[in-house]
């Protein structure tokens, strides 16, 4: 069997459309223009193309972009004050602290200081525990990405087996939550996991986040299944640098039904899900109809 390839760039842009339909419908009828406010700490090369690309497909799809960019010195205080002003400003839907922050600043008091009703990453506690709870929240936004890819090719995914390898906080635990809100048998795999390519081979859906480059070998894989890859790591290769994910693509591609691509798959959909995000949010701060087929 030869995969087919599930293009995340397409449907990214499917989605940033539909964000955008909705945009424009908001400023017509209710004269809104949601609002997404990103914080940056530092000057990490990577966090800065990042948010960068976030704020241009923000403005992109009809938005407001704020970009709150600090000193690498800036203190808890500080940051903390921003996050109230920005809690406060009624033109911000959405609040955004990139991540990592520079380790003198504690990341979980500064995501838990977002109000929950504008944390469009779904890191604050409070959304955690309503998506563990079945109830309606912010969602992670690489999560929520995979769940849509999944949902558009599956349909229902009700009673499929779903393997997720990694447990993070940002997609394992999260992606294992939404698959099971959508009545899959779900099976969190990890580092310690007892004969993990047998507990893999058991599953319809596997999808793969742990940070290790090409792990999942295509005979881990059950013929006919739909393979996500969220990694992105970068490697030497002839001594070419190369962008590979955390399955063996060409190996996978071999046996299984579907499978994303890296680059070109997960990565595409974790911005357009952002921008999904805060037009939800918005429209739950304004007591308005949500997007449809942009939350989980
Ligand atoms: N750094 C890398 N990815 C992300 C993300 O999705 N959210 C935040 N806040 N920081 C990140």
């Amino acid at each position: 069997m030869t995969a087919s390839v599930i293009d995340g760039k397409a449907f990214a842009a499917t989605v940033r459309s539909k964000v955008a339909a909705h945009v424009a419908r908001l400023k017509t009828d209710h004269n809104i223009t949601p609002g997404l406010a990103v914080v940056l700490v530092g000057e990490d090369p990577a966090s800065q193309v990042y948010v960068r690309s976030k704020g241009k497909m923000t403005v992109e799809v009809g938005m407001k972009s704020f970009e709150h960019k600090l000193d690498v010195e800036t203190s808890e205080t500080d940051l903390l004050a921003l996050i109230d002003t920005l809690n406060n400003d009624p033109e911000v839907h959405g609040i955004l602290v990139q991540l990592p922050l520079p380790d003198h600043l504690d990341s979980d008091l500064v995501i838990n200081s977002i109000d929950p009703a504008k944390d469009v990453d779904g890191f604050h506690i409070s959304n955690v525990g309503l998506l563990g709870t079945g109830q309606k929240s912010m969602v992670p936004c690489t999560p929520l990405g995979c769940l849509m890819m999944l949902r558009d090719h599956h349909g229902s995914l009700s009673g499929k087996n779903a393997v997720v390898i990694g447990r993070s906080n940002i997609v394992g635990k999260p992606m294992a939550q939404l698959l099971l809100n959508d009545s899959c048998t779900v099976t969190i795999a990890h580092s310690r996991t007892a004969d993990l390519p047998g507990v893999v081979r058991q599953a319809d859906i596997v999808v793969a986040a742990v940070g290790r480059p090409e792990m999942v070998p295509g005979d881990w894989i059950k013929p006919g299944a739909t393979v996500i890859d969220v990694g992105i790591n970068r490697i030497e290769r002839d001594g070419k640098n190369k962008l590979v994910g955390d399955v063996d693509y060409a190996s996978c591609a071999e046996v299984a039904g579907a499978i994303t691509p890296v680059p070109g798959g997960v990565g595409p959909m974790t911005i357009a899900c952002l921008l999904a995000n805060t037009v939800t949010a918005c429209s739950r701060a304004n007591g308005l109809v949500e997007p449809e087929g942009l939350t989980a």
